[in-house]
């Protein structure tokens, strides 16, 4: 029988049991460079990739299943991402109880759960309730990026959400390096609903300097 200490995939996936509030990015990291923060990473190929390009950034990320979890911390280890972590947590818990303030330079979302049926929009994620996490985590100048393959959701409460915060100047989206041609950011799910033709919509926000 696995002990709980075993389930955890360290060195890069972290207990968030055994993590102190807030926590200190240059303790966790070994160096005081930017930090950029994923929500939801699925299988990791959008974050594995940064680290792996950029390793003068740390890359933490945030993702609730634990299958998904484990995957992509495994897949950040095998590639030798020494500047990246992950969690398993509950995204807005964790940026409003352990991300100390002010400390994000990007925070990517990247084909968020859509939560199509009706009664279950209130469990998405970018909605107004989401904005006061986010505008606490923000560095002046820090930016959030969102893409979406949902028409509903990105019309009801993504676009909406995000130009209606008064923390944010919305500017040009930038696809990451790690973007193929064509591709907005390059995930996994960018890459199955592009083989079904469906359209992508991005947005791209930075904080208001103080
Ligand atoms: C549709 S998948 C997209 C995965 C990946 N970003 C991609 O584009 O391939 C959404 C992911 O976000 C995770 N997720 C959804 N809500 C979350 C939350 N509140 N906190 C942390 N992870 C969450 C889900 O478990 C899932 O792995």
């Amino acid at each position: 029988m696995q002990t709980k200490h075993e389930l955890i995939p360290e060195p890069i996936g972290l207990d968030v049991d055994q993590l102190p509030r807030p926590l200190d990015w240059q303790q966790l990291f070994g160096n005081a460079n930017p930090v950029e923060l994923e929500i939801g990473m699925g299988k990791g190929t959008f974050i594995t990739e940064q680290a792996r390009a950029r390793p003068d950034v740390n890359f933490f990320g945030i993702e609730w299943a634990r299958w998904f979890w484990r995957y992509a911390s495994d897949r950040l280890r095998r590639n030798g991402c020494t500047n990246a972590r992950t969690v398993r947590a509950e995204a807005a818990y964790f940026l409003t109880e352990f991300v100390p303030p002010e400390s994000i330079s990007v925070l990517h979302i990247y084909f968020p759960d859509p939560w199509p049926k009706a009664r279950h929009h209130k469990r998405r994620l970018i909605a107004p309730k989401f904005m006061p996490a986010v505008a606490r985590v923000l560095a002046p100048g820090g930016r959030i990026q969102v893409v979406t393959d949902h028409k509903g959701y990105w019309e009801e409460n993504i676009e909406p959400t995000i130009r209606g915060a008064e923390f944010l100047d919305v500017v040009d989206y930038n696809r990451p390096g790690s973007a193929a041609g064509g591709e907005c950011v390059g995930t996994n799910f960018e890459r199955k609903y592009a083989r079904e033709g469906r359209p992508f919509y991005a947005i791209a926000a930075v904080r208001k300097e103080t």
